[in-house]
């Protein structure tokens, strides 16, 4: 059958998606303690990405670990699986040409080291979202520091299972010196310019 246009001629690629899109497309990964902020200035960046014209997927634990992560809990190698399966799932995203706003404690170097490696070196930037132990645990959102501090919870990351924080991120922010719509003006500002199409 006689192709009526060049574009039939080979299976669509990121760069297609891009252009249609109108984005580059790549991963920002914010890690840090539970409570620490990741997912509110995920979901604030979320918006404002949206709102100017920016095509996004916000991927956390809430909307994995119910679902395609189900089978996992919280020991290191459960984590390492956890985070290998949304590193994937990321990397898919991007290849659609969508941005990602990943949203995981990830409390290991070599975790997101990993994360990092599959979702490839030049499509992924850190971002450490950098809120002291103290206070999370004042906020204690999800009421599990205090059921970990209790020993309901073993293994909560902070009290009995560590976090490494990033040694070289990419970005820092400090949710303690800012309001959620600083930190969210902070992280808009570092990603514009990265998926900006030439
Ligand atoms: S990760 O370590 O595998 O990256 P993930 O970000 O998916 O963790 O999930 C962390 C969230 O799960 C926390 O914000 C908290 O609400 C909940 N959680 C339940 N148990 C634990 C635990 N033992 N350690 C850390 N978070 C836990």
């Amino acid at each position: 059958m006689e192709n009526i246009h060049p574009i039939f001629d080979k299976l669509l690629n990121k760069q297609d998606k891009e252009q249609f899109l109108n984005q580059k497309a790549k991963t920002f990964w914010f890690t840090g303690l539970s409570g620490s902020g990741k997912s509110t200035i995920a979901q604030g960046l979320e918006k404002l990405l949206f709102s100017k014209g920016y095509f996004i997927q916000v991927i956390d634990g809430d909307n994995t670990r119910a679902g395609i992560n189900k089978n996992l809990g919280f020991s290191l190698e459960d984590r390492q699986e956890n985070i290998r399966r949304v590193a994937e799932i990321a990397k898919l995203f991007n290849e659609a040409g969508v941005i990602c706003l990943c949203s995981f404690v990830s409390p290991t170097i070599a975790i997101r080291k990993h994360a990092k490696e599959i979702i490839g070196e030049d499509m992924f930037y850190e971002i450490f979202v950098d809120t002291p132990l103290e206070v999370c645990e004042a906020r204690d959102v999800k009421g599990l520091y205090k059921k970990a501090r209790s020993g309901m919870i073993k293994g909560f990351t902070g009290i009995d299972s560590p976090f490494e924080a990033p040694l070289d991120a990419d970005l820092i922010i400090k949710t303690n010196d800012l309001s959620i719509e600083q930190s969210v003006s902070k992280v808009f500002n570092f990603v514009a310019p990265l998926i900006q199409i030439d």
